[in-house]
């Protein structure tokens, strides 16, 4: 690949047994905390959709936090953070998703997202793609256009891509 996209997977730790036995576990912590290699996902994250107008970043609690906010600055959107249930204050929006045990819940606060703006969506991993499914919809149910789902890394094997065939998935590295 690209320069970049290398610096970056190097930067990606292989965590075997976490946090199960069997689940090779991705970890982000050392992109991070690399100057160049954080630059460059965030640069990656946000290349697709420059130009394109948009309005407000979502970021999927908690490591789309990390990456959401800094897009948003890149591309000159608000930040909107969507969060496990019971952590925003005010009126919230919320869509539910499977999990391989029990259900999920993400909400955004109800007044965030102006109807009929262009919404990114950020996160670190695309695996199952359950969490991505419930951002879409829960952007397309505050009334946004969803301009595009970027992910650091997208792990083919588990096939989310094709719970989003309806989105502009974008994923910078595939494992
Ligand atoms: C992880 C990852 C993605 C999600 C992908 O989040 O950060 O958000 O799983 O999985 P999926 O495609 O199968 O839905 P997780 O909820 O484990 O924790 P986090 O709070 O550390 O982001
Ligand atoms: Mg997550």
């Amino acid at each position: 690949g690209a320069p970049s996209t290398e610096l970056i997977e190097a930067q990606i730790r292989d965590i075997p047994d976490f946090p199960h036995a069997g689940i090779l576990f991705k970890d982000i912590t050392p992109l991070l905390n690399h100057r160049e290699a954080f630059a460059a996902a965030v640069d990656g994250l946000c290349a697709p959709y420059r130009g394109l107008g948009v309005d407000h970043v979502v970021g999927l609690e908690a490591r789309g936090f990390i990456f959401g906010a800094p897009v948003a600055m890149e591309l000159g959107a608000g930040f909107v953070p969507a969060r496990k249930a019971g952590k925003l204050p005010a009126r919230t929006i919320d869509q539910s998703y499977d999990l391989e045990y029990g259900t999920a819940t993400v909400e955004i606060h109800a007044d965030a997202i102006v109807p009929g703006s262009r919404v990114l969506i950020v996160d670190d991993v695309l695996a199952t793609g359950g969490t991505g499914r419930a951002a879409v919809d829960l952007v397309r149910k505050a009334g946004g256009t969803v301009v595009g789902f970027s992910v650091l890394m997208e792990l083919s094997a588990l096939h989310g891509r094709e719970k989003l065939p309806d989105v502009e998935l974008h994923a910078l590295l595939s494992a």
